[in-house]
């Protein structure tokens, strides 16, 4: 290994792929956690993001402290799953639900959701109070879910910073909103609370979009920035997951870089809203 210039670098980068893949099976195999397929870009940059904040040399350093030390799994979980989101997120795609997808989930005498990978619940709030303004939520069953009990709690509780209210209410405006965002919840030590009237419809629960199955029949799933982190093998598993939950013409969202149209269920699937990544079940 002497004498090259980059040499120790190439085997070190050799060694970090062998040591990550012991982690991710280690992690598989100690908390059932699946992350074998997901997009091995994204886990190296998340891992070597970790070892700096746990202190640790190696990765297998890490996976040793994964599997003997019990606190160290679920912080560990906070740097694996990446809980970014924003209210009313890419607003075209909220305004795009609105205004073409919610007059048809009209049509349905009560209607079932499911928001997928909803992470500290931003997502969430918006459908709600989309759903409220379009005169459905009352009728309107929310599943939210997420591999993250930390996020799912944060989801469940409902508060976030005052200092995010400025992104939100522009956003909110920007994806047809018809009334003040604030209207929605209250303010307190520099935090907002959202309204919980929001939240009487809405079940949050843990679910994995790599190890479990189908729960419910709905109309509309909104998976967003989830799939972006998986490789093309569990991106088809979800979508054959979300093929089998929706009913007969059901609709599908995605992220702004996500889309159904290269997987294996490419053709189970139209453009209904092309730009903002609705798809509907053929
Ligand atoms: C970047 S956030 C997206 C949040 C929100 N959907 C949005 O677009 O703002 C990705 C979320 O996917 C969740 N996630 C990752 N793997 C998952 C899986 N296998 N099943 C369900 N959710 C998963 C993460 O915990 C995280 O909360």
């Amino acid at each position: 290994m002497t004498g090259t210039p980059g040499m120790n670098d190439m085997y070190a980068a050799a060694d970090f792929d062998i040591e990550l893949r012991l982690l991710i099976e280690a992690i598989y195999l100690k908390y059932s956690y699946d992350f074998r397929n997901y997009s091995p870009a994204s886990m190296k940059r998340r891992v070597a993001h970790a070892l700096q904040q746990f202190d640790c040399e190696t990765v297998s350093q890490l996976q040793h402290r994964v599997i003997h030390d019990a606190d160290c799994f679920p912080a560990l979980l906070q740097y694996l799953t990446i809980p970014v989101s924003e209210m009313f997120r890419d607003p075209g795609y909220f305004k795009a639900l609105r205004e073409q997808v919610l007059p048809i989930l009209h049509t349905y005498p009560t209607i079932k959701v499911w928001i997928a990978g909803c992470s500290t619940g931003e997502e969430v709030y918006s459908m709600a109070i989309m759903l409220k303004e379009e005169g459905l939520l009352e009728r309107a069953i929310i599943y939210a879910t997420d591999i993250n009990p930390h996020s799912l709690q944060k989801a469940e509780a409902g508060i976030y910073p005052m200092e995010s209210m400025g992104l939100f209410e522009r956003n909110y405006a920007l994806a047809g909103g018809t009334r003040a965002l604030s209207d929605y919840c209250t303010s307190a030590y520099g935090s907002v609370l959202f309204d919980k009237q929001l939240r009487r419809n809405v079940t949050f629960a843990d679910h994995s979009l790599a190890t479990d199955s189908v729960f419910s029949e709905v109309q509309l799933i909104s998976c967003r920035n989830v799939l972006i982190y998986f490789n093309k093998a569990l991106q088809n598993r979800a979508f054959g997951l979300f093929h089998q939950s929706l009913v007969h013409r059901g609709f599908l969202g995605l992220g702004s870089k996500e889309t159904v149209q290269f997987s294996d269920f490419a053709s189970q699937f139209e453009a209904f809203a092309k730009v903002e990544r609705v798809f509907r079940k053929t």
